[in-house]
């Protein structure tokens, strides 16, 4: 099993018994005490949700109703819950599976009944696979069309606007900008993600990121020096990890990638910036020849950025159509707002005018997930 993140509250049921599990370097994190009400009150400050939640409900009446309580504070993500009561029958069983845990342990618990039913919940787990419905993908036909801009535009206001819960993942190891974008620090960890990708669980995760804004968080890897150390299945890890505790993955890719362009393949949606010059049309065509040739199964939607800027020999969109035969979204060339945008500390798809109204059709092209209302752990239950 590789290493998860476990949060564990108890209230009747003694520590010591169980305390042994955070001592096999497996599972990391915290016994804490107060049952699930300390739970409901401190949810809303978790992070990232950890992959194992185990709830002390021997005290607790109305089980199902506070377990609904806690998944409507607690931020989204994919937990499993454990609760541990003191009846150990089948009918207590079922009302705890069906309050919404994945394992209900009756007392006496220790480490090792908790150790087996987190193997197994985790081996459940591991066959989790990217969902490509809950990760986009920004990049340049060429150097400096704008997807960056775009990009950061398009994690706010999915995290803003629509509430979702977001990653940015800035793939830009020579130039990348979205700490600068968003005034954050740089996330130093992301190079030991990249070099063991085995390691990367919702811990790694958590230290890593940088919480740009409500709702939406950054991993930037600029500066980590060397692509060689960068492979598919590395940034595929990441996004399987970041998926459990977010709505939404933005991956903004380098203009030039090399093994990073990979990374395309998590994303359901492809939004291929360019502009409207010969050189946009060439190098937008060669793009989306090439992820035609490896079969790339998702959406390409071509993002037509600065139109206007250059009237001479600009290309019509409708060429734009022809050759990538996909949907093309004009945005115009608009050097007020990235200033203003930068200014504001907002990004360009909140400022009012030309681009900013523009970018609307950027956002209706993200996906429209929707989580049921009643919170994480019944989305969890019904198998996201
Ligand atoms: N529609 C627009 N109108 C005016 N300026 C824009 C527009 N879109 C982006 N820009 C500006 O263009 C510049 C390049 O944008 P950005 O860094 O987003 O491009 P990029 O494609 O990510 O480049 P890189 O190749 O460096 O990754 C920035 O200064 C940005 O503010
Ligand atoms: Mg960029």
């Amino acid at each position: 099993m590789r290493r998860e993140s476990i949060l564990i509250y108890l209230e009747d049921i003694p520590a010591e018994p169980i305390a042994p599990i955070l001592e096999r370097g497996v599972l990391v994190g915290e016994i804490r005490t107060g049952g699930i009400r300390a739970a409901i009150e401190q949810a809303p400050s978790w992070r990232v949700v950890p992959a194992f939640l185990v709830l002390d409900v021997s005290g607790v009446e109305d089980v199902a109703g506070a377990v609904a309580t806690l998944s409507s504070v607690a931020p989204q993500g994919e937990t499993s819950l454990i609760l541990l009561g003191q009846k150990d029958c089948v009918a207590e069983y079922r009302k705890m599976i069906e309050a919404g845990a994945s394992e209900y342990l009756p007392v006496p618990v220790d480490a090792e009944a908790l150790y087996e039913a987190v193997v197994r919940l985790a081996g459940q787990k591991a066959t989790g696979q990217v969902d490509p419905a809950r990760c986009v993908a920004f990049i340049g036909a060429r150097g400096g069309m704008g997807s960056s801009t775009l990009a950061a535009a398009a994690a706010k206001v999915a995290a803003e606007r629509h509430g979702r819960r977001t990653l940015l993942i800035d793939l830009d190891i020579v130039e990348g900008a979205q700490h600068v974008i968003f005034d954050v620090d740089q996330t130093p960890a992301m190079q030991q993600m990249l070099e063991a990708p085995d390691r990367i669980d919702s811990i790694f995760l958590d230290r890593s990121i940088v919480q740009a804004s409500k709702g939406l968080f950054l991993l930037s890897m600029a500066d980590i020096g060397s692509t060689k150390i960068f492979t598919a299945d590395a940034v595929a890890s990441i996004v399987r990890q970041a998926q459990q505790g977010m709505d939404l993955v933005i991956l903004d890719m380098p203009a030039r990638p090399q093994v990073e362009i990979e990374a395309l393949f998590c994303a359901g949606i492809i939004f291929l910036v360019t502009t409207p010059t010969l050189l946009g049309l060439r190098d937008a065509g060669a793009l989306s020849d090439w992820l035609s040739g490896r079969n790339y199964p998702g959406k390409i939607v071509c993002v037509l950025n600065r139109m206007g800027e250059t009237r001479a020999g600009a290309v019509r969109k409708e060429q734009f159509e022809r050759r990538l035969r996909c949907r093309v979204i004009e945005l115009p060339f608009d050097p007020r707002t990235p200033g203003q945008a930068i200014m504001e500390k907002r990004t360009v798809g909140e400022i009012r005018g030309p681009l900013g109204r523009a970018f609307r059709q950027v956002e209706e092209e993200l996906p429209t997930f929707r989580r049921p209302t009643e919170g994480f752990l019944s989305w969890l239950l019904k198998g996201g």
